[in-house]
């Protein structure tokens, strides 16, 4: 059953997660691999990670995806490289499982999870030792430009929303960092750029606009007028804010 991620949004975004994630990131903890490595790709929905992974690392590496939504998981491809699938929730896998991973990665992730799924994830770094590389958490900046007076309210909006039932929304990457020393965490800011008439443009404004419209239905009126502005507006520029996280324990605690 699917549990909410639409195929067509992680395939539309997909393009534009490859361009922004960091490839400084990814080449210091790939300096740090051994010959075979294997490579979890956590809340891999359709495997759009591990496709941007897979050239770019060994080519002998290997890949378990791993997702609590079978339907995407049933989706997922690498073309010439071979991927092993795992229906589960994140919160079932155990150190000594990750023990077995040389990488740990995700994309568009942490800003879904509540507190207690952010201690338990960061446990299972710390407790296998497991380096691990979280792409694309939301960090809730986003900017329009032109500006307009409008953009904050709307902002706020959508932010508060991520927020809901104890979701950890824009706060993640921070949260999620103060899990551990500050000495083994490396952030680099990888935001969506977005122009007039990019394909990614329309879709991500209308899911956005809906979210802080759910948050303060008072801002519909306003919203579908500004909507109607921004996107007949040639010259509109959006920095949708995300941050990559690399996180290396300390190699002594790798069993
Ligand atoms: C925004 S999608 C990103 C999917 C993929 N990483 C990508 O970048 O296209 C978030 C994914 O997290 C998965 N997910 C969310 N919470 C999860 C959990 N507790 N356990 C396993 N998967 C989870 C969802 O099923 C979904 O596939």
């Amino acid at each position: 059953m699917s549990m909410g991620f639409d195929p067509a949004w992680l395939a539309v975004r997909e393009p534009v997660d490859a361009a922004s994630r960091s490839a400084e990131l990814l080449a210091q903890v790939g300096a740090a691999l051994p010959d075979r490595p294997r490579v979890w790709d956590l809340a891999a929905g359709t495997g759009s990670l591990t496709r941007w992974l897979a050239p770019r690392l060994l080519a002998q590496t290997s890949f378990l995806l791993i997702d609590h939504d079978a339907t995407l998981l049933a989706q997922a491809r690498c073309d010439g490289v071979p991927i092993d699938i795992r229906t589960d929730d994140l919160g079932q896998l155990t150190p000594a499982e990750a023990a077995g991973a040389d990488l740990i990665a995700a994309s568009a992730l942490l800003d879904l999870l509540d507190d207690d799924q952010l201690a338990s994830l960061a446990e299972l770094i710390m407790e296998s030792g497991t380096p691990a590389l979280f792409t694309l958490s939301v960090s809730g900046d986003v900017s329009f430009a032109p500006a307009d007076p409008l953009d904050d309210a709307l902002r706020d909006a959508f932010n508060d929303h991520q927020r809901r039932g104890g979701r950890a929304g824009p706060d993640a990457p921070q949260r999620f960092a103060a899990h551990f020393p500050a000495d083994r965490v490396t952030v680099a800011e990888t935001p969506w750029r977005l122009t007039a008439g990019h394909p990614l443009l329309g879709p991500w404004l209308d899911g956005w606009l809906a979210a802080a419209i759910d948050e303060r239905p008072e801002l519909a009126a306003p919203a579908a007028q500004w909507r109607r502005r921004r996107l007949a507006d040639p010259s509109l520029a959006v920095e949708v804010g995300h941050r990559d996280l690399l996180i290396m324990p300390e190699p002594e605690r790798r069993r």
